[in-house]
């Protein structure tokens, strides 16, 4: 039996986390998540900070990654980045008295160009460990008493993992928990994770919860992270996206339970069709449909014809394509009485 994660105040139950994902984890995705159950705690894309102020101050709109979050249910993170402590305390306070989110979260992993050698930002951080912590300390007092959480990878590079720094760093900052991918940003998605650098984190920290990310992709992956590892908690992403049961399954055998079967390819259907419904209800038929061409190769991932679905499914356009090609590949099963 593995005990519920308390970030601050908030209990996390089960421990299992669902991961940001930039492109993917928008309110569309998370309903689907959140219908099969099993995630503890649910957290949005990556939201820029400063492009959130400029839009507010400019547009007076707020990004389309907030879609969804202020009536959804929670607990729910929202994920911000940038490298102004000032720009991030201000987007902090504003998302925790407008949006009343449950947790913000900061990201100090991403490795993409944009954000790192463009905008200083994501994991070319962990290499500042002082600019993390005032990133961190002004967040946490403009959010009190909402917790913020960090998001790390083990180092910028194989030759500087500095994690265990970074992690008594994060933790005297008065972040509420730490989140580790298990790779560093020089690595992108190379290599296998490695939950031992992230396990040896936990002698580091004090009292604050240590989650372990990267390659969990069963349930029994799951219970093997919690069995193995010193970690209070996972976070799940990649796996997810085509599986969004994986959650629910990875529960069930926490509690040591029989893990549910996979949803039949009719079941998986309908999820397919009720996340498209969701989003071409918040963008339209037009440009939903042709942002649903990714989350569906998801859904084919792996199963026979995966190829051939996804190269049909990357021309569709409108809603009649969609669910001609959803026909042929995900068929309607017979009743079996
Ligand atoms: C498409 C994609 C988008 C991602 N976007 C984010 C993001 O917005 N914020 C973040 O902290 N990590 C992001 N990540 C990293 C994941 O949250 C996670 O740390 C990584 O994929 C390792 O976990 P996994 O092996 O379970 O996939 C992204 C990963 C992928 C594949």
């Amino acid at each position: 039996m593995i005990s519920p994660l308390k970030i601050g105040d908030l209990v996390i139950d089960p421990p299992i986390l669902q991961a940001p994902m930039a492109g993917f984890t928008n309110a569309a995705f998370r309903q689907i998540v959140r219908d099969f159950g099993g995630a503890g705690l649910l957290a949005t894309e990556m939201v820029n900070a400063r492009g959130f102020v400029w839009m507010d101050e400019n547009e007076a709109e707020h990004p389309d990654r907030l879609w969804g979050v202020a009536e959804e249910p929670r607990p729910l993170a929202v994920q911000i980045w940038d490298n102004d402590p000032a720009t991030m305390a201000k987007v902090g306070k504003r998302l925790v008295e407008e949006y009343q989110v449950s947790i913000v979260d900061i990201n100090f992993g991403c490795p993409v160009r944009q954000v790192t050698q463009k905008a200083h930002s994501g994991s070319y951080l962990l290499r500042d460990p002082r600019r993390m912590f005032d990133i961190i300390s002004q967040l946490v007092e403009a959010c009190s008493p909402t917790p913020v959480t960090a998001k790390i990878r083990l180092g910028c590079t194989r030759d500087n993992v500095n994690c265990n720094e970074v992690a008594k760093v994060v933790e005297e900052a008065g972040a509420a928990a730490l989140t580790v991918h298990g790779r560093t940003a020089q690595d992108m998605f190379r290599g296998n994770a490695d939950w031992e650098t992230i396990s040896e984190i936990k002698s580091r920290l004090k009292s604050i919860p240590l989650i372990g990310n990267g390659d969990l992709d069963s349930a029994e992956k799951v219970v093997a992270a919690f069995e193995k590892y010193n970690v209070d908690g996972v976070m799940i992403a990649r796996a997810c996206l085509g599986r969004p049961w994986l959650f629910a399954q990875a529960a069930a055998a926490l509690r040591g339970e029989p893990i549910p079967a996979e949803p039949t390819m009719s079941e998986q259907r309908e999820v397919m069709l009720k996340h498209y419904r969701l989003v071409v209800s918040r963008f339209g038929e037009e440009k939903g449909t042709v942002l649903m061409r990714k989350y569906a190769c998801c859904y084919a991932q792996g199963k026979p014809g995966a190829r051939h679905f996804r190269s049909g499914v990357a021309r569709v356009a409108t809603t009649e394509e969609f669910y001609q090609i959803v026909d042929e590949h995900f068929p309607i099963e017979a009743a079996t009485n």
